[in-house]
């Protein structure tokens, strides 16, 4: 496998890809488009690897019309094929550690007296958070799988629009997120450019590798 290649199309992707402004509203995300990138998610690092999160994929017209009214009438989300929408626990409760551990011991097949350390750990770090710093940790991980959906995307030629510009608790009531123990944090409209989205021939506009980087 020639490595050097395979680096140089990732970097090639990551200047390709851009927070698209109009997407081709014909287009709707192929399905091995959608599992690509449902699966790329799904595979997010995350703090202990709790996940503390899930994610609504919309493709629903009449429900992307209400999230796009309450996201200062962007158009991207009636544009795009799906919006994405990552949502983190609001409160974490000592059984999402025990379903976390079951996970291990039943996909590591081990005892879960095996993971006795763990599961204490665990429990006296998570459970001794408050329930803001809880919400705050959790949103962070959201964050990680959003970066990972925009690598994701890239690598596929698949676009999308990361997009904080929307009114939470507006999301929350049109998801119904309260009931399910749910709070939006950030989104992500996905699908194909339009021809006619002038940003694209735009140049990236980044710190330098000086300005950004302290190497020791
Ligand atoms: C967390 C986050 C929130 C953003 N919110 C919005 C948004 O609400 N609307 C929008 O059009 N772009 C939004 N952007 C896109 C950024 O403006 C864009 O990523 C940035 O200017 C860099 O440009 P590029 O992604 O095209 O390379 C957001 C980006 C991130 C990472």
């Amino acid at each position: 496998m020639n490595l050097e290649v395979k680096t140089e199309n990732y970097i090639e992707n990551l200047h390709w890809r851009y927070a698209t402004k109009k997407f081709d509203k014909e287009r709707e995300l192929s399905e091995e488009d959608l599992q690509k990138l449902l699966e790329s998610v799904r595979l997010s690092a995350s703090s202990y690897g709790l996940q503390p999160y899930e994610i609504f994929v919309i493709k629903d017209t009449e429900t992307k019309k209400k999230l796009r009214e309450a996201a200062w009438n962007q158009p991207q989300l009636t544009d795009s094929s799906h919006v994405f929408v990552f949502a983190n626990f609001r409160k974490i409760e000592e059984a999402d550690i025990d379903a976390y551990l079951d996970n291990i011991a039943k996909t590591r097949n081990i005892s879960r007296e095996d993971l006795k350390g763990m599961e204490d750990m665990l429990k006296t770090t998570i459970l001794s958070f408050t329930e803001e710093e809880q919400r705050i940790w959790g949103a962070k991980q959201t964050y990680i799988a959003l970066g990972n959906l925009l690598s994701a995307a890239a690598e596929f030629r698949i676009d999308a629009c990361p997009m904080e510009g929307f009114d939470n608790s507006k999301f929350d009531e049109i998801l119904e997120l309260n009931s399910k123990n749910l709070t939006s944090s950030v989104i992500a409209t996905v699908g194909y450019r339009s021809e006619e989205d002038n940003v694209q021939h735009l140049d990236k506009v980044r710190k330098s590798k000086s300005e950004l980087y302290t190497i020791l």
